[in-house]
């Protein structure tokens, strides 16, 4: 029997790249997402690359849909779900004050109650599965809030929290919830970007390099599993930065992302 991957967010950028490394890796894949053209290619690239899976619509926020869709999937996957993966998410950059508060609002639906929603109506079928993984994408934003990027920095720290939360409760259940923390990543979600930290830091990851961190985590060698790893900063800059922040002290973390960001 295949192992499956069920993963939102997947018509493009780093929820692509994932989806298509598992196909490869003989996973039943399923590939969800608002963007039901991308998800079409997404489909063909699936069958190319001589995988199996399925595509549908989805939107994280929305409850029935997310439960049925989970369902929908599990049956078509013969009743597993090996590994969940919570990706969708939107960025809005930019002074607070100046983003609408609907914006704001927006932003914290698909980034903190989709995960919530994915975390919850997936359980019971993660449960069920031996050995099953969850993957949140969070951030390094998740490290120290972040200049211009104050709310989508505070939603990847609610991924945090519920990752290190839940690492610990379902441990128990023999599901492991762990996180992903990259850097600026080059993908729609970056596109015309102009922060602070962007001018200073690069957008110098690809799609590809998450992708191939989030398999690697999944098949974390037995020394990682055996020291419990959580988190899973990607790229030099991002291991560096999740380095120092837990050896220096507040002060000097706050002045390196105070300079960092050009304020
Ligand atoms: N790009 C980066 O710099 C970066 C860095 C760190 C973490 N991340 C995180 O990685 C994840 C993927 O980011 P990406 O760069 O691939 O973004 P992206 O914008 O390229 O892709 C995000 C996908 O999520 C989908 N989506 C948005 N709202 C949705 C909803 N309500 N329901 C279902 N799908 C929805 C979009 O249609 C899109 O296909 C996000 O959680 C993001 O916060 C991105």
């Amino acid at each position: 029997m295949k192992k499956s991957v069920f993963i939102t967010g997947a018509a493009t950028g780093i929820g692509r790249a994932t989806a298509l490394n598992f196909a490869r890796r003989g996973y039943f894949v399923g590939g969800y997402d608002l963007d039901e053209a991308g998800l079409k290619v997404l489909e063909a690239d699936i069958a190319a690359v001589g995988g199996t899976g399925t595509v549908g619509h989805l939107d994280v926020t929305d409850v029935e849909e997310m439960s049925t869709r989970l369902a929908e999937f599990v049956a078509a996957a013969g009743d597993r779900l090996d590994v969940m993966i919570n990706n969708a998410g939107l960025l809005t950059a930019g002074a607070f004050e100046e983003i609408p508060l609907a914006t704001h609002h927006r932003d914290i639906d698909v980034n903190v109650k989709g995960v919530v929603n994915g975390l919850h109506l997936a359980f019971p079928f993660l449960k069920s599965t031996p050995g099953s993984t969850v993957i949140n994408l969070a951030s390094a934003s998740a490290i120290y809030g972040q200049a211009e990027l104050a709310n989508y920095s505070a939603t990847k720290f609610y991924v945090r929290a519920v990752t290190e939360a839940l690492n610990i409760e379902w441990a128990g259940h023999d599901i492991r919830v762990i996180d992903m923390w990259p850097l600026y990543v080059n993908t729609a979600m970056t596109k015309g970007v102009s922060t602070g930290t962007t001018q200073s830091l690069g957008i110098r990851l690809t799609a590809q390099d998450i992708a191939d961190d989030i398999v690697a985590a999944v098949d974390a060698p037995w020394t990682r599993r055996t020291l419990r790893q959580v988190h899973f900063p990607v790229g030099a800059q991002a291991k560096t930065l999740a380095l120092a922040s837990r050896f220096s002290p507040g002060w000097l973390t706050r002045l390196v992302n105070k300079q960092l960001a050009h304020k």
